[in-house]
């Protein structure tokens, strides 16, 4: 089997714990915080000393005197209070990134209990484009679903379309009083019933009545008035395929297309599980659950509201039931605005007094904002809500400025352009959003977010292409891969970190945090650049060194693709860039 470097120095060190009969949880390895002092370090002995109520120096000693025997350690000293500083022999290492490089992987294994994962990370609602809000969802969402994936999990994505609250009954009623009735709603596109949603909009806003009337046709559709039931699913049917559009221009992937009303059964069971358990009780008409009180006030859950429409918090609650009995989810992960996370605190308590989904655990992992410049929500300039295709749009108008003009360059006309400039500014924006930690905001930035240098998308795209052509040139002469051979400090640096690439995907998994593996892979780019300059390949010294770069250069194209592929982003074989660019 395959194992990476890591692995390899834990099982080392495994050994040494158990024949020394000290507790095997602390014999881990991580990467120096010295790397001018070691490759790896193990604190485990400080945490061994405090529990055993003895000198860790006198621990690590123990432990460094063996792992000293061991021919593919280089150094190992015990440092400070009791840090144990290991390097490794250039000999393991140039042995394990040749294992490596036999890889598809790349030496990185999969998790030994697979799960199954729910992920919903969707969340677009009907008659309404999408918009910037809906940007970190996908993109997160997409990003976390191929590294689950990827370890071996099993995740399932559902986009959980927003089918069945009031803007229903609010766009219907104004289609009836603008058309006397729904006869010709079935002749209607996206942008028709968006517009009759923005007026709809508008006028509930002003109108206590309308409003009234919009409940009151939304809790009828509820019920099943099959008049606007079909109506209904015209107006749901155009939404989704105008989504599907978009998101397949971001390439976020979803497996089901499911929707609040498909909850609307099991919202019925739901409510009835809580009323036969006697947690709910009828509050000014409305059927609520009360929740503990902690020391941060809970707003009671409301079941059925007093029109005797069910709502939002009830069909997410439904929609866990579903995911646990239908789809037996052992894990469902939200990736939604962190401004929602009452309303998951709410849900995951009501679902686990009322036992719906025992021992599946449920994750809100909840982002921060995408901001314009003012560090306040991305606004249009007039003060609206920015368009999703409208900041691809202007995404592309950037990108497509620092391209070649069609014919420019042979082979590129104005298609292949046009797909690049795509790929190009779509891997920009999903970069630019997943190098920053879930949580923060941050804000989007039109001026550098697409440039082709610094942490950028194009930054590692354009390393990947770089590779690229230098493949295609060793290819041309006839220079084929060799076994790794480290003689210089760039060539040795560049090894130890591609030895890092599981350590990096796994703890993306781990802490759900793509931005992991989006820094890593630029500073793995940035170590293939500074190999590269003190590194020739074609021009070594001799066909060994130069059999050897290409196979340490054709790793880090790999590692590369496979993390952009990771964080959903397209690695081009080629990359443009406009001559005049200054
Ligand atoms: N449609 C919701 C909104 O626009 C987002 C849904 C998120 N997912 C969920 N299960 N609640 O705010």
């Amino acid at each position: 089997m395959i194992q990476s470097v890591e692995k390899t120095l834990n099982n080392k060190l495994l050994s040494i714990f158990n024949e020394l009969n000290l507790d095997a949880r602390f014999a881990v390895v991580k990467t120096s915080d010295r790397p001018d002092l070691s490759d790896y370090q193990c604190n485990g002995a400080l945490a061994l000393a405090k529990m055993m109520h003895q000198n860790p120096r006198e621990i690590a000693s123990k432990i460094v005197a063996l792992l000293q025997k061991d021919a593919d350690i280089a150094a190992v000293s015990v440092d400070g209070p009791g840090f144990i500083n290991i390097s490794l022999s250039n000999a393991f290492i140039a042995a394990q990134t040749d294992v490596m490089a036999q890889d598809s992987r790349l030496g990185i294994g999969k998790v030994e209990k697979p799960r199954q994962i729910v992920m919903d990370f969707g969340g677009p609602n009907v008659a309404k484009a999408l918009h910037v809000g809906h940007l970190r969802s996908a993109v997160i969402g997409e990003s976390l679903r191929r590294i689950e994936k990827f370890v071996g999990h099993h995740p399932v994505s559902d986009v959980h379309f927003g089918d069945w609250g009031t803007p229903m009954g609010m766009i219907l009623a104004e289609i009836i009083r603008q058309d006397g009735n729904l006869e010709q709603t079935e002749k209607y596109d996206i942008e028709a019933i968006s517009q009759f949603y923005k007026q709809a909009n508008i006028r509930c806003k002003e109108d206590e009545a309308a409003k009234e009337e919009a409940r009151r046709i939304t809790a009828e559709l509820q019920a099943g008035n099959a008049l606007y039931r079909k109506a209904w699913q015209h107006l749901r049917d155009v939404s989704v395929a105008a989504v599907k559009a978009q998101y397949d221009v971001l390439g976020a992937h979803f497996d089901l297309w499911l929707g609040e009303s498909d909850a609307d059964k099991p919202s019925r069971e739901v409510i009835e599980i809580a009323k036969q358990k006697g947690l709910s009780e009828v509050d000014d008409g409305a059927t609520i659950i009360r929740l503990p009180q902690t020391n941060k006030p809970m707003p009671p859950v409301i079941l059925v509201k007093s029109d005797g429409g069910i709502g939002y918090q009830v069909t997410d609650i439904a929609t866990i039931k579903m995911r646990v009995d239908d789809l037996h989810a052992e894990e469902i992960l939200y990736v939604v605005d962190k401004r929602q996370s009452l309303h998951f605190e709410q849900i995951f308590q009501v679902s686990e007094m009322l036992g719906i989904a025992p021992d599946v655990k449920l994750q809100h992992i909840g982002f921060g904002t995408v901001n314009g410049s003012d560090g306040k929500p991305f606004k249009t300039r007039d003060g609206g809500v920015m368009n999703l295709a409208d900041l691809i749009e202007m995404s592309k108008d950037k990108v497509r400025r620092s391209m070649p003009k069609p014919n420019e360059v042979e082979g590129y006309g104005e298609k292949e352009i046009e797909a690049l400039v795509t790929q190009i500014a779509i891997g920009a924006i999903k970069f630019q959003d997943l190098k920053n930690n879930i949580a923060a905001g941050y804000v989007f930035d039109l001026d550098d977010f697409a440039n082709f240098e610094g942490k950028t998308g194009p930054y590692i795209q354009y390393a990947v292409a770089r590779i690229n052509s230098i493949l295609r040139k060793a290819a041309a002469q006839g220079l084929v891969e060799g076994n790794i051979v480290l003689e210089n400090a760039d060539e040795r640096a560049l090894a130890l970190k591609l030895a890092q690439i599981e350590n990096a995907v796994f703890r993306a998994e781990a802490d759900k945090e793509p931005s992991i593996i989006a820094d890593y892979a630029y500073t793995l780019a940035q170590a293939f650049s500074g190999f590269y300059n003190t590194c020739p390949i074609m021009s070594a010294e001799n066909k060994n060194l130069a059999a050897a770069r290409l196979k340490l250069a054709r790793l880090v194209r790999d590692a590369l693709k496979l993390l952009l592929d990771l964080l959903g982003i397209e690695a081009p074989e080629v990359m443009l860039k406009a001559s005049e660019e200054k």
